[in-house]
């Protein structure tokens, strides 16, 4: 590496360097004893985990108190995110970095003989998500905290969060997620914030006073308390310490006073536990819409606590909601808090007074939607009579809504039924239905799909006639992700490399990775680049064997598919390419083949049958392979169970390829294409997504593009789609079908995988698996031939790496920030006080 021009190495950050280790080593004690109330010989691996972490958090929230203050002195404008997800994974390691505490960290354990490493290890993941959603929620709050922004996250705290994904026998079986087993070090709960919210009963009409407007009052409702729990959102390398609030449910006080007075106990006891349920537990489904009375609920909660808390916080330092909208920004992510559109004209209209216009205007200002998904059965509505059950005022205010609006249709479109019909916020039909996504348009100010290919489908196909009505109102704001999870925490090797070759300007501004480039020219670093990741696999392999069992080539091609378990997703299309390539090993065992480790992840719904059955067959396959002594050594098959983000954490890193193959138009964005990306994987990929600004800025001789585009798919879709054919023209195709048809891959289980086959061949191949297949195994054939060639790999890697600056959520927020939110940030000038120790 002699001739390459080296920056001085720094740590990735220096912020404070305001805590010695001997300072933090003591405050670490103190939480054993005085926090956990143990000798240290008598400390658990919980006990000091949760202790190193309440030492952080005292960090924090000297920081966090900063923050707040400053917030209310400069009378900030705030953005509230507004989401049913935030996967958040592990918080310690990130927060350790964000602080730039790492080596202060290291050094204060190591006078104990305590491994920094693995005190993280201890830590449950906090998932409270399903997939993409929730981690962009996640990686949006720590770009708001970075960038210095005045960001709140507003979550709902459940008890079980994403189901513990096992196999058994290759089945998915889910164990409930019990991450607060051991109580969580972060949060911090505030019983004296607690809201009521209001739910059932039903609307009692009163005569009108004088010349007013009819009245009515909500009545009969039962009580609910939401309970804020406070976790600290660090900003990295800043003062700012934002706050993500969870809300858990609690009986109100004296709920059901009537029914203990009554002495009915048990009957009270019974309802005071229904309360509870409704922070019990995460849907566990994403892309497809849970119909379920508590899921509305779930939803309501956490709009009627977030907007009552939001009101709060505005009234502290405004007489009135009048300039709400100047003040607050509400962000809904996805249709999941679309009531808030209905809660905050509730709160304007039957708590504050405002007249409807008035309150009308104030809503739409404040709120934003982003849309997650096209995909029809995803799309959120809910029956009316449910509705009118549960949230009696609000369905009220909704069909007012909706009456004005469609009544500004007619006016600008007269004689248009159709139109109305399609752009009513209610669904006729057998069951009248609300439909949220209509809902969510109609009162926000703002619109915005999640890369540019799904943002103009949503304009061309999914709503044109509001996209046609309000114009201004749309926009794309592509996904990103935090490269401080996703680089420099996940992958310390490649983060040092790069920072000794660029500096470390790129963990706060990712386009100062563009400086790379040169380095992708130059044999030495792309030797070293190649270690780091030889490294990163060696880790995972050992990963592996440890939990599994299974020994894995780290020298082979490490192709991984990581993502929620959906046939969009087409995890089936990369079962059916591992098949061709088992049949030609088979044909000429003495071939020479490049050996692959085919590394799959991913949670199915457990209601979503077809999905499981994915997931059986993936591992049947991979049982088979393993068996058979022609294959040793070329293709591994691994399904590695549970699914989250710290296993993607170890994943990431070590990926050679990055599958990302959906079918074009059905993926909204994905992010995990970029962290793999953005960690030096290849991209085979569907032009679909964000997969293809990822393809803009990598250039295309640097990624895997294959199969048919978005229009094409909608063309077969319209035109007929034989999915036979496809099969009939390709004997590889035809052999692989015959195979799972003849159960290859189901010894002792005929007929076990028969639906999948039905569903590729008679049941029309709704996602184009067919289709896709030959392209597909072509452009897998390329890689194969390509990965010979290690330093030419290695090469377009790097230059990944290097052009992936515009996927980092710090360009999204900001975007957001200019664009929807109207947002700037607010420095943090108060330094925390340094501690005297
Ligand atoms: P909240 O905004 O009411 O949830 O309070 C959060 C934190 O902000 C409090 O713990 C205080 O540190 C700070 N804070 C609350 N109200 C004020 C105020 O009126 N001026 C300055 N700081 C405040």
């Amino acid at each position: 590496m002699k001739e390459l021009r080296m920056k001085p190495t720094t740590a990735a950050h220096k912020l404070n360097g305001d805590i010695t280790a001997d300072a933090l080593l003591a405050r670490f004690q103190d939480h054993i004893k005085y926090s956990r109330g143990k000798h240290f010989a008598g400390a658990t691996d919980f006990d000091k985990l949760a202790s190193l972490s309440r030492a952080i958090r005292d960090l924090a929230v000297e920081r966090m108190l900063a923050t707040q203050q400053t917030y209310y002195d400069r009378d900030a404008k705030r953005v509230y995110y507004l989401s049913m997800e935030f996967l958040m994974g592990r918080l310690l390691s990130n927060n350790v970095i964000s602080l730039g505490l790492r080596p202060v960290v290291e050094k204060a354990l190591g006078k104990l003989g305590l491994s920094f490493e693995q005190l993280c290890n201890y830590e449950p993941d906090a998932g409270l998500g399903n997939g993409g959603l929730g981690r962009l929620a996640a990686c949006y709050l720590d770009s708001l905290a970075t960038l210095e922004y005045p960001g709140y996250g507003y979550g709902i705290r459940y008890r079980h969060g994403m189901f513990r994904q096992e196999f058994d026998n290759g089945w998915q079986m889910e164990r409930p997620d019990d991450w607060l087993k051991f109580g969580n070090p972060w949060e911090i709960i505030r019983p004296e914030d607690a809201v009521p919210v209001l739910v059932y009963g039903r609307i009692e009409n009163l005569p009108a006073i004088g010349d007013g407007p009819p009245r009515s009052v909500w009545v009969d409702w039962q009580m609910i308390d939401g309970v804020p729990y406070d976790i600290p959102i660090i900003g990295c390398g800043v003062n700012t310490v934002n706050i993500l609030r969870l809300w858990s449910a609690r009986a109100a006080e004296g709920f059901r006073l009537d029914v203990f007075n009554q002495g009915d106990y048990v009957r009270a006891i019974q309802e005071k536990n229904w309360a509870e349920t409704i922070s019990k537990v995460l849907y566990p489904s994403e892309n497809t819409h849970a119909g379920k009375e508590l899921r509305l609920i779930q939803e309501y909660f956490l709009v009627a606590c977030s907007v009552r808390d939001a009101v709060r916080r505005h009234l502290k330092k405004h007489e009135s909601l009048d300039n709400f909208a100047e003040k607050n920004a509400l962000q809904l992510n996805d249709t999941h808090p679309a009531l808030a559109v209905a809660e905050l004209m509730r709160h304007l209209l039957d708590e504050q007074d405002v007249p409807w216009e008035r309150s009308w205007e104030i809503t739409v200002a404040a709120l934003g939607y982003t849309n997650h998904t096209l995909l029809p059965e995803a799309l959120e509505k809910w029956p009316v009579p449910l509705m009118e059950r549960v949230l009696p005022r609000h369905l009220q205010i909704i069909y007012e809504i909706n009456d004005r609006f469609l009544d500004s249709v007619r006016l600008r479109y007269p004689n248009d039924d159709e139109r109305i019909r399609r752009v009513s916020l209610v669904e006729e039909g057998e069951v009248k239905q609300v439909r949220m996504a209509n809902l969510a348009i109609v009162g926000s100010h703002a619109v915005n799909g999640v890369a540019q290919l799904h943002s103009d489908l949503l304009k061309a196909n999914l709503v044109p006639e509001f996209a046609q009505m309000w114009p201004e109102r749309f926009s794309n704001k592509t996904n990103g992700i935090t490269q401080r999870r996703w680089l420099l925490a996940c992958n310390p090797g490649l983060a040092a490399l790069i920072t000794e070759c660029i500096g470390d300007k790129w963990v706060r501004d990712l386009d100062a990775l563009r400086k790379l480039e040169p380095f992708a020219e130059k044999p030495e670093f792309l030797q070293r680049f190649l270690a780091v990741k030889q490294a990163n696999k060696q880790r995972l392999a050992a990963l592996i064997g440890e939990r599994h069992g299974i020994a894995v080539d780290p020298q082979s091609l490490f192709d991984v598919h990581v993502k929620r378990l959906h046939e969009y997703k087409r995890q089936l299309l990369n079962a059916l390419h591992i098949i061709a390539l088992y049949h030609r090993i088979k044909d000429n065992p003495a071939g020479d083949f490049v050996p692959r480790t085919f590394l799959f992840g991913a949670k199915a719904a457990p209601g979503y049958h077809m999905a499981k059955r994915i997931i059986k067959f993936v591992n049947s396959i991979g049982e088979v392979l393993a068996r058979d002594p022609d294959v040793r050594g070329r293709v591994r098959v691994v399904f590695l169970p549970d699914y989250c983000v710290s296993l993607a954490e170890m994943i990431v890193p070590a990926a050679d390829l990055s599958e990302q193959i959906s079918t074009a138009g059905k993926e909204a964005s994905g992010t995990g294409n970029m962290k793999l990306a953005l960690n030096g994987a290849l991209t085979m990929g569907t032009w679909d997504g964000a997969n293809i600004e990822i393809a803009e800025a990598v250039g295309l001789d640097n990624i895997f593009i294959f199969g048919h585009r978005a229009g094409q798919i909608e063309a077969m879709s319209r035109d007929g789609y034989r999915p036979h054919e496809w099969a009939e023209r390709d004997a590889e195709l035809r052999r692989v079908l015959a195979s799972i048809r003849q159960g290859e891959f189901s010894p002792g289980a005929p007929g076990l995988f028969d639906d999948i086959h039905r569903a590729l061949v008679e049941w029309g191949d709704t996602y184009f698996h067919l289709a896709d297949f030959r392209s597909y195994a072509d452009s897998q054939q390329r890689a194969s031939d390509l990965f010979r060639d290690r330093t030419t790999w290695a090469r377009k890697a790097a230059l990944n790496v290097a052009r992936m600056g515009r996927f980092s959520s710090d360009r999204s927020i900001r975007e957001y920030a200019r664009e929807i939110w109207n947002l700037r940030p607010v420095p943090v000038k108060v330094a925390a006080a340094k501690p005297t120790m």
